[in-house]
């Protein structure tokens, strides 16, 4: 038994319809349990009526955001502060390599993100990868996500991910999830390993049966 988190990145995706229509899909399907985490990180546009829908139904889904402003409230134009963007997440994804390659963020950035997210509540998921990667004070959830794995259809192995969430764990007290191409046939395979306390999943999160069929080998395994 261990707790598991399975989170959903949706990136540049969904309109509103389609984004109700996965949350009506996947959340009565969503088993009820302590050590399973189920989390949907939606575009920032979509938030507030998904927000409702959880609420109304009470699914056990958590809201994330997928970036968060480095900075307060203030003239920082096009920015979603942290103390705005909690009245509807729980958690973000910060770091993650699509904004350090498309939107020059830097170590520097993300520590500044997740000192943001933290004094306001805000769980920061930071994103590295490999285990180099800079964990910022504070962060106590770590994604293993190599560039060359996401999207690709070409996961790392198991037992590499393993290796490398146990020396993130090693040089910091971290729950390690794993990222890069995570689908129903590869999930259980990743579970199993001592060091992976779950999964960062794009594309195959965007299909509601796909990521029902991962959030059910999840509820066996945690
Ligand atoms: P992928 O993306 O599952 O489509 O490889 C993972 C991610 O970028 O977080």
């Amino acid at each position: 038994m261990k707790r598991i988190w399975i989170i959903a990145n949706w990136k540049s995706n969904k309109s509103l319809e389609e984004a109700l229509d996965w949350v009506v899909k996947v959340g009565p399907e969503t088993p009820r349990s302590e050590n399973l985490k189920v989390v949907v990180c939606p575009t920032f546009t979509v938030l507030e009526e998904l927000a409702k829908e959880i609420k109304a139904k009470d699914y056990p889904i958590i809201l994330g955001s997928q970036d968060l402003s480095p900075f307060p409230v203030g003239a920082y134009t096009g920015e979603e502060p942290a103390s705005l963007v909690k009245v509807f997440v729980n958690l973000a994804i910060l770091g993650h390599s699509e904004r350090r390659k498309n939107f020059a963020e830097t170590d520097q950035m993300v520590a500044e993100k997740v000192a943001q997210a933290i004094s306001n509540n805000i769980i920061p998921l930071v994103c590295v990868q490999d285990e180099k990667g800079e964990v910022p004070k504070g962060c106590n959830l770590v994604a293993y996500e190599p560039v060359w794995a996401i999207g690709s259809g070409t996961p790392d192995t198991p037992e590499n991910a393993n290796t490398v969430s146990s020396n993130l764990k090693q040089a910091k007290e971290v729950e390690v999830l794993y990222g890069g191409s995570v689908n129903s046939q590869n999930i259980a395979s990743f579970l199993e390993q001592e060091n992976i306390s779950g999964a960062l999943i794009g594309g195959a999160s965007l299909d509601a049966e796909e990521f029902l069929k991962i959030i059910k080998i999840a509820s066996e395994i945690s």
